[in-house]
């Protein structure tokens, strides 16, 4: 086992962990934050994309070892962010998730996005999103959410921490 110290959605934590877990596993088994999901588990679909020091990582890759002193965030510790709050309505308005398995990295790598001014048009979402798989929307949807939001962060209708 290895010791490493962490913060996790903004709780310090020290811990014990076996050098092979991923982080993935780690956050899900040991923190119960299963909004991190796994699909392809070889870095593929992006579906447990979370941040590690505000950049997104595929957890599925990343060893929890790594991330020894450094702050990871989940799409759970995102809850109150605004942006994340207006992510989370312009996807339901818009209908952008089905079964909604690929939703929690979608939303990761859209505020990821946003947050970096990079939303500013319909190929650049769908160059900012070619990590993310969704296998029910055909996309579209996902985009045009995306896009509203970006558009009204522009307008400073929203207020981005
Ligand atoms: S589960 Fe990590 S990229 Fe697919
Ligand atoms: S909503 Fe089902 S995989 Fe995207």
């Amino acid at each position: 086992m290895t010791a490493i110290r962490l913060q996790i959605n903004g709780a310090a934590i020290a811990d014990e962990v076996l050098p092979r877990i991923s982080l993935a596993d780690y956050l899900r088994e040991r923190h119960n934050l299963t909004g991190t999901h796994l699909g392809c588990e070889h870095g593929v679909c992006g579906a447990c994309t979370v941040l590690v020091d505000g950049e997104p990582v595929r957890a599925c890759l990343s060893l929890a070892v790594s991330c020894d002193a450094r702050e990871v965030k989940t799409i759970e510790g995102l809850a109150n962010d605004p942006v994340m709050k207006a992510l989370r309505d312009v996807f339901h308005c818009h209908h952008g998730l089905q079964c909604g398995f690929c939703t929690p990295g979608m939303l990761i790598s859209a505020h990821d996005l946003i947050r970096r001014g990079l939303a500013i048009s319909e190929a650049e979402i769908r160059r900012g999103l070619a990590g993310n798989i969704c296998r029910c929307t055909g996309y579209t949807n996902i985009i045009a959410a995306i896009a509203e939001a970006a558009a009204a962060l522009a307008k400073g209708s929203l207020d981005a921490e």
